[in-house]
């Protein structure tokens, strides 16, 4: 753990505060509440299970036991209406904002509901923390803002033009943020997620996540579909690095805030070899998997190579990510096998 991580975890184990997690019932707002809890932290969710399930709430009461539990409570409710965000802010000082329609093809199937939910339901929650005074905001940004600007690593303040509705939505809540700073005087820290994976991402549907789904397949015994030839590269981010991301920048002040910064570990890896560190990983778990993926056509809308710059974070923010690629796959295995299987 990083010494910056360190010290602000045990301030916040030291004077708790209450959290407002929006999306709590998704994939990463579930590592969120399971994360603060732990740390002693009162959180209150906001979720309207569009994406998210109850069966990964209970496994983090499962996880923290009934005693940490005791110091949640969930709201289901939906961003997109304005008093339900209301209702959620009420007492809360710090907010973690998850909530969206992720997922690249869902937005170029239906780019209003992703608009409705992700521009007009982040407003929504703007307003609700400004007129509340909480004292801080941070919210889910996206690595799909670089769009086509090609240029490796990504620089936060390089970008290109968006490639999907998706990542329309997700820039334009930058530039609500920085509005929000400027006309209102509203500080706020955006969260440009790349590729994030661990426990509880959906392993199923049309919009399943790659290292989900190619495990569920794996353990199955299925096979592997890779899009385009596999050389297509990611900087994928154990789901650990992102909560510590998130915990730093609720702590943040002076220069580091109203900044957008770019959370991933730093490295680039090609869906090949993901592919092959999957098969290690499953082995080193007994699972053997000894089929060739299977090639097709490139995704519509997927850039071609991502890394992240992480030099901003880990200035301004003392970020350091514990867990690489395979440090995250090796943690996260057993609960693949145990839920996928
Ligand atoms: N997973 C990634 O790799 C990644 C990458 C970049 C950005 N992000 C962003 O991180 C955030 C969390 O993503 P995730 O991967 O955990 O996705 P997820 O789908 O598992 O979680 C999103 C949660 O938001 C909830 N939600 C959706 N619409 C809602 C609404 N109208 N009102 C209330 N709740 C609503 C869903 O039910 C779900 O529980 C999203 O903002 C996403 O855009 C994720």
């Amino acid at each position: 753990m990083s010494e910056r991580f360190q010290a602000v975890v045990k301030q916040f184990q030291d004077e708790p505060g209450v959290w407002l997690v929006t999306g709590c019932a998704g994939f990463i707002g579930s590592n969120l509440l399971e994360a603060l809890l732990k740390m002693g932290q009162t959180v209150v969710g906001l979720d309207n299970f569009a994406t998210g399930f109850r069966h990964n709430l209970e496994e983090v009461q499962r996880n923290v036991g009934d005693q940490a539990w005791g110091r949640f409570r969930f709201i289901e409710g939906d961003i997109r209406d304005p008093e339900h965000c209301h209702a959620a802010v009420q007492g809360v000082d710090y907010v973690l904002h998850q909530a969206a329609l992720g997922s690249v093809p869902r937005s170029l199937n239906d780019p209003a509901t992703t608009n409705a939910v992700n521009i007009s339901g982040f407003l929504n929650m703007l307003i609700a923390a400004r007129d509340a005074k909480v004292k801080s905001f941070v919210y889910a940004a996206s690595s799909s803002t670089y769009g086509d600007h090609e240029a490796l690593p990504k620089i936060e303040e390089r970008i290109g033009q968006p490639l999907s509705p998706y990542a329309v939505t997700k820039y334009v809540n930058e530039l609500y943020a920085g509005v929000f700073a400027r006309s209102y005087g509203f500080n706020s820290i955006g969260l440009r997620y790349f590729n994030v994976f661990g426990p509880r991402q959906t392993p199923d549907g049309a919009y399943a996540a790659v290292i989900p789904r190619w495990i569920g397949a794996m353990i199955r015994n299925e096979a592997v579909h890779i899009n385009g030839d596999g050389e297509t590269s990611r900087d994928f981010c154990f789901v650990e690095n992102v909560v510590q991301m998130n915990v730093l920048a609720a702590a943040a002040s002076g220069d580091a805030v109203n900044q957008v910064y770019n959370v991933a570990f730093n490295a680039r890896t090609s869906l090949n070899q993901l592919f092959d560190y999957l098969v290690t990983t499953l082995a080193k778990n007994g699972v053997s998997y000894d089929r060739r993926p299977e090639y097709g056509d490139f995704r519509a809308g997927d850039v071609r190579h991502s890394q992240a710059d992480i030099a901003k974070a880990r200035k301004l923010l003392g970020y350091e990510p514990q867990f690489s690629i395979i440090q995250g796959l090796e943690k996260a295995m057993p609960w693949y096998i145990q839920f996928l299987s």
